[in-house]
């Protein structure tokens, strides 16, 4: 009998309004391939969001606050279904070409970012269902790198309602044998430190931020740090845990006045470098400070980087995960390790074309998932793909932020004897 070998065309592509994990409004698009739907994804969303990430756009009108994405919606329908349908689902490059060529701007704002990277998602989540491969197996040939989870389990910033300034205080269990260890690592130093908080600062202490750490009502670095660390001593693990910080800095500096606000002071921009360089000698365990500075002072950057050669300075907001902004930081020696958030680049194509750029310049990977998201586990088989040494996960509370776990642990599972976890060389995987 002759098999039947019939292209995997995009049919239909079918849009819909959903809730991320903090009651807004996201898109949850289908990709349907000869007339059976086989691709799903969901758009994350960010609250400390950078001025150079892709447009996110929104209605601007009564519902939801102004939140809602119905245009973007109508823009999947209306412009991107017709410009993709009988496209081959597998030619994933040129499918985000069409989108982003269709949208015609420099940053997304005429179709949306959101709705590009809905239909990008899940035309690769398509593909792979039609080609019955695990997604980060059809993205990548090569993947097999469990990243470490850098997990936020202190928050401040403009994710909490608490005084601390710096947005997350995380955990990065980089002595853990496996991916599934430093799961159970990172779980127990998180019950650890919410009986600490209890203890010290009551119950209330133990309510949540937005990246599912706790917000305790703590306003210096240092506090946070030593609540960190306590957690992590009382639980054993002093020897196989190290630290990452995001300051969010961007989110903390009046532009008119060129001051930031830190750690309960005024500080100038050397003030505010000064001001990390003492945290890293006071807790040489911290390994990772994401946005110490705000996203246009270059040259700022290029000072961090040059005193704290081992640490990493990563690059959030500074360069949005966009290719323009992370060629100028590169050449200009601002960071070394970039974040990648696939909503800022507001295509898979562009998101995993500037990893593959940073590391090629020696910067590695933290893929991260964002503030704003759903039960789409989409980006833990992104990390995989790209081999990405660190992960920023978020704390374990609550299943928008444990479904990045546990895919991990599905894919480690699945991998076997191939997995390695990126554990003490996660900043070698570059
Ligand atoms: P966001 O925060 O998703 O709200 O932007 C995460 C981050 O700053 O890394
Ligand atoms: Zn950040």
């Amino acid at each position: 009998m002759r098999m039947h070998t019939s292209e995997p065309v995009i049919t239909d592509i079918r849009a819909l309004e959903i809730i991320d994990n903090r009651g807004r409004p996201t898109i949850r698009a289908r990709v349907f391939v000869a007339g059976r739907a086989v691709g799903c994804a969901d758009v994350p969303c960010g609250s400390s969001t950078g001025s150079y990430e892709a447009f996110d756009l929104r209605d601007g009108d009564a519902r939801y606050h102004g939140r809602g994405v119905r245009k973007a919606i109508a823009n999947i329908h209306d412009e991107l279904k017709p410009a993709l349908t009988g496209q081959n689902v597998t030619n994933q490059r040129l499918l985000d070409r069409i989108m982003v060529d269709l949208d015609g701007t420099m940053n997304r704002s005429r179709l949306g970012g959101n709705a590009i990277l809905a239909v990008s998602m899940a035309a690769a989540q398509a593909a792979a269902a039609s080609l019955h491969l695990p997604l980060y197996r059809y993205l990548s040939a090569a993947g097999h790198v469990l990243p470490v989870p850098q997990s936020c389990l202190i928050n401040g910033g403009v994710h909490a309602g608490n005084e601390l300034d710096a947005q997350e205080f995380c955990v990065m269990p980089v002595g853990a044998p496996t991916f599934a260890e430093a799961t159970r690592l990172v779980c127990e130093v998180f019950e650890t430190l919410k009986g600490i908080l209890e203890q010290k600062h009551g119950t209330l202490a133990t309510n949540f931020g937005e990246d599912g750490g706790f917000a305790p009502p703590v306003r210096s670095s240092k506090e946070a740090m030593d609540l960190l660390c306590e957690a992590v001593e009382q639980s054993g693990y002093v020897d196989d845990v190290v630290y990452g910080l995001d300051i969010a800095a961007t989110t903390l500096y009046d532009r008119a006045q060129g001051m930031y606000r830190f750690d309960g002071r005024q500080r100038t921009p050397d003030g505010m470098i000064a001001a990390m360089l003492d945290l890293v000698r006071e807790y040489p365990q911290i390994v990772s400070i994401e946005d110490p500075l705000d996203q246009d002072d270059l040259g700022g950057w290029k000072i961090m980087v040059d005193s704290l050669p081992e640490v990493l300075i990563v690059a959030d907001d500074l360069t949005a995960t966009n290719m323009e902004r992370l060629q100028l930081a590169t050449r200009s020696g601002a960071m070394n390790a970039l974040l990648c958030k696939v909503n800022q680049a507001g295509s898979l194509t562009d998101a995993m074309d500037a990893a593959r750029f940073a590391q090629r310049h020696k910067c590695p990977v933290v893929m991260s998932v964002r503030s704003g998201e759903t039960e789409d586990d989409i980006l833990s088989d992104i990390s995989v793909a790209l081999n990405a040494g660190v992960f920023k996960i978020g704390g374990p509370h609550g299943s928008d932020r444990g479904k990045s776990f546990n895919r991990f642990l599905e894919i480690e599972a699945e991998l076997g004897a191939v997995a390695r976890y990126a554990g003490r060389d996660f900043a070698q995987l570059a």
